[in-house]
């Protein structure tokens, strides 16, 4: 494999502040030091706005500090995520209430010529259409800056900007803005930057706060898809920060993605401090980095774990693979390349969306005919593959819904023969399984496959938790006997 490494976009953290007023103050205070940082070493600096009650409180509380002094912010150039497509001035639009906010208090400080609003309505700019294309024309002329910081808000059904779950301005591509017509939240026209463009800037802070966003902020840090929670696909080149109060963590807890723990940092380090053992080659790349660009969650496996499912494999001399949980295909290009001539890997997803993406790929790698996805609820597939009376698999890696974990071994173990090893992935749940009473079912699959697996007359089993770029989780490795 060629040592190459291309990060497609950094490490997601999430900073949870105790109430709507300190979370303004702390992005406010956030961003501030930021900007004073970056100056230190570049100029100019690019910014992306968001309204919304926080987002505007931030604003405030940005104008409010002493700190605003030690920013130069004639090295400052204010961009907008986006826009309600109404008159200049009007007080719904974003630029309206930031103006107020911010850049009015600051005055000569920051040129007239650092503000870029996205056009409003007008007689010269009659349609969301045209302000998009014009806005998109400001962006190319200023360079295409990567942002510097992307400050988004999210409502509570998951939109940000003004990209709204199952709309099709999610899909938008090769434009780095979208006219919105048909907002679900009024008004109904709108100009918003498209995921191409949100995913070009350095960082992104999705800004959340509120008992009614809970959630949406679970299920876009627990891996929905970007088309059901467009807050799911905005990532950062080098880094995403969700920014939350408390009451929009109600139901992290239940969510994919592991809690925020202030050793991530030193976590994601050392892995990239090992990672010169497990460099990706440029199919690997293009995998990982095909997925994202299509939209689909990140939640693949690290390749640190990828490796390991690759060795697994090998240490088992592994002929035929089954992964229940396809995705984009990432971990299945590491098990797949452990395969021995003449082997087979059959990779299950439920999302067709998914499987395409992870099919191209494969075809890509050079594994299209040694790897193939089957469509459909893996429950169901399962169920076709014991009835065919499949060859046993020798590997099975199951990664997809938690909660039907302790189904999916039992299926597996009409699929698999003595001596055959699988792994489950997922299984720590943030700690979650501790709880006997936790309302998350995934929680409950993992215990539930903990009481099956306690003494078992065919499986072997242990878990490990481990910790690392994908925060605190675990797998449970089990040997069939
Ligand atoms: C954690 S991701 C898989 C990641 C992938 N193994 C990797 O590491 O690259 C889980 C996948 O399982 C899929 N999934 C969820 N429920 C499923 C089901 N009932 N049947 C099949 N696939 C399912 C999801 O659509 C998602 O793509």
């Amino acid at each position: 494999m060629t040592a190459q490494v291309f990060p497609a976009h950094g490490p997601r953290d999430v900073i949870v502040h105790p109430d709507p007023t300190v979370l303004a103050e702390a992005v406010a205070a956030r961003l501030l030091t930021r900007l004073v940082d970056l100056q230190s070493h570049r100029s100019p600096l690019h910014v992306v706005l968001t309204g919304g009650t926080v987002g505007i409180a931030s604003l405030r509380a940005v104008a409010a500090s002493p700190v605003r002094d030690a920013v130069d912010w004639s090295g400052v150039h204010l961009w907008w995520g986006d826009e309600r497509f109404l008159p200049d001035g009007d007080a719904d639009r974003n630029e309206t209430q930031a103006r107020e906010a911010l850049i009015d208090p600051l005055g000569d400080a920051l040129p007239a010529s650092n503000v870029h609003p996205m056009p409003a309505l007008s007689d010269e700019v009659p349609t969301p259409e045209v302000s998009a294309e014009l806005y998109a024309t400001a962006l190319a002329e200023a360079g295409a800056p990567a942002f510097d910081v992307l400050l988004l808000g999210m409502g509570p059904d998951g939109h940000v900007a003004s990209l709204f779950p199952g709309h099709e301005a999610l899909g938008a591509q090769y434009a780095t803005t979208v006219a919105v017509h048909g907002s679900p939240k009024p008004p109904p026209l709108r100009v918003s930057l498209t995921f191409e463009a949100i995913r070009r800037a350095r960082e992104v802070w999705v800004v959340a706060s509120g008992a009614e966003k809970a959630d949406a902020v679970a299920s876009a840090l627990g891996g929905a898809s970007v088309t059901a929670t467009p807050a799911a696909g905005a990532l950062g080149l080098e880094r995403t920060l969700w920014l939350v109060d408390a009451a929009a963590t109600a139901a992290l807890a239940t969510a994919e993605a592991p809690p925020a723990a202030p050793a991530t940092d030193v976590w994601t380090a050392v892995d990239d401090y090992f990672g010169v053992l497990v460099p990706e080659d440029v199919a690997l790349v293009d995998t990982r980095a095909s997925a994202v660009a299509a939209g689909l969650p990140d939640i693949a496996v690290a390749p640190n774990q990828g490796k390991l499912l690759h060795l697994l494999a090998q240490a088992v001399g592994a002929r035929r693979i089954l992964e229940v949980g396809t995705l984009g295909g990432y971990s299945t290009v590491w098990l797949a390349r452990a395969l021995p001539v003449g082997g087979s890997l059959t990779t299950l997803e439920i999302s067709p969306e998914h499987a395409a993406v992870a099919s191209d790929s494969l075809v890509r790698a050079g594994l299209g005919d040694v790897a193939s996805v089957v469509v459909g609820p893996a429950v169901d597939t399962l169920d076709r593959l014991i009835a065919e009376d499949t060859e046993p698999f020798d590997l099975v890696f199951i990664d997809a819904d938690k909660e039907s974990i302790p189904g999916y071994l039992d299926q597996t173990l009409a699929l698999t023969r003595p001596g055959s090893l699988v792994i489950v992935d997922n299984v720590v749940r943030g700690g979650g399984v501790l709880d006997p009473s936790h309302p998350d079912a995934r929680v409950q699959g993992v215990r539930t496959m903990v009481d099956l697996l306690t003494s078992h007359p065919r499986y072997d089993s242990t878990v490990i938790q481990t910790v690392g770029a994908k925060g605190y989780d675990g797998f449970a490795l089990l040997r069939v006997h």
